[in-house]
């Protein structure tokens, strides 16, 4: 069988995903598999066209590999791929649509604003701002409502430091979600079909050396500590993993995903996001989460 990774792009992700990518091609010539790792550029068209594969493996982060485009053209040809469809990927990448679906199916995500990037030419912006610290109190936490990797992210402790989180937020994407921060347990769960059938992997808990878990806390080797399984009472334990499952169904997932959520101090899950690419780097969640279960990741070919 012939795959072929997709792996890059143009995103600020794209470092990490062609980091994701080679990992992805080496656990499937593993499983021996003949195996190609293609940029998702102009080239590919014609090798999908006249020599395609037996199954693309989209490791595309960030937007042109997260908003289902990609997809949609493999979907136009034919060609199997691994992963949500387009309008789920379309669904799960903006985060305020994906929450309002979410809180639909009755699952927790953190109270929020979405302000446009225009909001700082606006004279009454500073009437905004207040109005949303009155609103959701604080601290908050800001991040552009289309990206990956904690790029453009930040915590807001103090009111006064909104607009340059914003700012920040903003040389990312064109919007910015503000939500209430949850203080709390942060922990990630993977979900993989298995012939079909979807299992939650173990809950990774995420801890920051340095506090914060950003893009450096991210890729750095040693910068964060893992517990896998996490550290939660049964009952919540439950609760996080019966969410990501729930998360995964109600935006209409396939194959794999990865749910992030914060379980606060009564043991409530809150989903921050649901990724339909999920990172597979050496310091990446998933992989670690697949280390714990014993499970390769290319079992997941069996549902593909
Ligand atoms: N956006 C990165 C790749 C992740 O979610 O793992
Ligand atoms: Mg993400």
């Amino acid at each position: 069988e012939r795959v072929i990774v997709l792996a890059g792009g143009m995103s600020y992700e794209r470092e990490v995903s062609l980091s994701s990518g080679r990992r992805v091609a080496d656990a499937l010539k593993g499983a021996g598999l003949e195996v190609e790792i293609r940029e998702a550029d102009a080239g590919l068209l014609p090798v999908l066209v006249e020599d395609p594969p037996d199954l693309v493996f989209p490791v595309l982060h960030g937007a042109e590999g997260e908003d289902g485009a990609v997809r949609e053209v493999l979907e136009l040809l034919g060609v199997p791929y691994v992963g949500a469809r387009p309008d789920a990927c379309r669904l799960a990448w903006d985060k305020p649509t994906a929450k309002a679906v979410m809180r639909a199916a009755g699952l927790a995500t953190p109270e929020s604003v979405t302000l446009p990037k225009g909001v700082f030419h606006d004279l009454g912006a500073s009437g905004v701002m207040a109005a949303v610290v009155e609103k959701l109190g604080l601290p908050l936490f800001v991040k552009p409502t289309r990206g990956g990797s904690a790029l453009g992210a930040s915590v807001v402790r103090h009111a006064g430091e909104l607009p340059a989180a914003l700012v920040g937020c903003f040389s990312y994407g064109d919007a910015a979600l503000i939500e209430k921060f949850i203080d709390g347990v942060e922990v990630a769960v993977g979900v993989l079909e298995i012939d079909g059938t979807a299992t939650a992997l173990p809950a990774v808990e995420i801890v920051p050396l340095n506090e914060r878990y950003d893009y450096t806390a991210r890729y750095t080797a040693g910068q964060t500590e893992f517990v896998t399984p996490a550290r939660l009472a049964p009952a919540a334990m439950d609760a996080a993993l019966d969410t990501a499952l729930r998360a995964h169904e109600a935006l209409g997932l396939r194959h794999l995903s990865r749910s992030d959520l914060i379980i606060d101090r009564d043991g409530t899950p809150y989903l921050l996001e649901v990724n339909v690419a999920p990172g597979m780097t050496e310091t990446s969640l998933l992989p670690l989460a697949l280390h714990a279960a014993g499970i390769d990741i290319t079992r997941v070919l069996s549902s593909a």
